[in-house]
């Protein structure tokens, strides 16, 4: 666990990921994520559109919300996850539910041979972690996990037309399972990166500190990454993942295929 404090004009490190989804960021994010899993779900396994038994690999998983819930329907499905802890957990409940997943520990700038599958999903606001030449070679490692014509889905609310167009609060609280996330937002405009200080507290007087960065893309860019990693056929939908991307929308869902 590395979640120290640090002074807010250092700015948060390239690779802020590394240890970041542990302790209380963990469970802060695995009560939040929990509130949205099923709608989530449902709106993955629409846009996939396959037959049970079709492979699907989820990356990152964190702890396997969506990924357990393809795996329950019936997919065939490969999570791929930084935090070990994580994969564990993951391990455990699909064992626990005798359901086919597989889960294992890997990074998105050098995603894990895990062979190709049918669909691959990115979820969870999990897009623009990284530096631009990483953001590039994960696009890229996606695109070597699909066979040849597999289904992308990619999901993201820091793409500009959504962050952008609404308030960046200074300063927001929320709280899910009991832990209280104050967050500290400041937008680099030079970097077009969205640099967040986390407070984390659980009422135990346990108090911990993490930070985060967010790469921010307008969407015609993210569209021009897909098709640079040799993505076809890009749609670029809204929250509900029916309606055309629009601004101001709060999410982007970007469905493509593997050319
Ligand atoms: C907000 S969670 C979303 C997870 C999941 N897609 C969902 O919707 O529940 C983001 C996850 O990305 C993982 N992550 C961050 N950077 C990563 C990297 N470079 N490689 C693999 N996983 C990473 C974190 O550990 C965390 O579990």
């Amino acid at each position: 666990m590395n979640h120290t404090d640090h002074s807010a004009d250092v700015r948060v490190p390239d690779d802020w990921f590394v240890g970041f989804h542990t302790g209380l960021v963990a469970r802060f994010w695995r009560a939040a994520g929990a509130t949205m899993a099923d709608r989530d779900a449902e709106i993955v396994a629409t846009l996939l559109d396959l037959p049970a038994g079709a492979s699907v690999i989820d990356v990152p998983c964190a702890d396997g919300r969506i990924a357990l819930r393809l795996a329950a329907a019936g997919y065939a499905v490969t999570g791929i996850e930084i935090a070990k802890a994580e994969v564990e957990h993951a391990r455990a409940v699909a064992a626990g539910a005798g359901l086919d997943a597989t889960f294992v520990t890997g990074d998105l700038r050098a995603l894990p041979d895990v062979g190709r599958a049918d669909a691959l999903v990115s979820w969870g606001n999990s897009f623009g972690y990284l530096r631009h030449a990483d953001t590039v070679r994960s696009l890229a490692g996606m695109h070597g996990l699909l066979r040849p014509g597999g289904r992308l889905v990619l999901e993201s609310m820091t793409v500009a037309e959504s962050l952008l167009t609404g308030e960046i609060a200074e300063r927001s609280e929320t709280e899910f399972g009991g832990i209280v996330t104050r967050r500290t937002n400041r937008y680099n405009a030079a970097e077009s990166r969205l640099e967040t200080d986390y407070e984390l507290s659980d009422g135990s007087g346990a108090v911990e500190h993490a930070r985060a960065a967010h790469h921010v893309y307008t969407a015609a860019e993210v569209a021009r990454l897909l098709a640079g990693a040799g993505f076809t056929d890009v749609c670029l939908l809204g929250e509900d993942g029916r309606t055309p991307y629009a601004l101001g929308a709060s999410r982007l869902i970007a469905v493509a295929r593997a050319g």
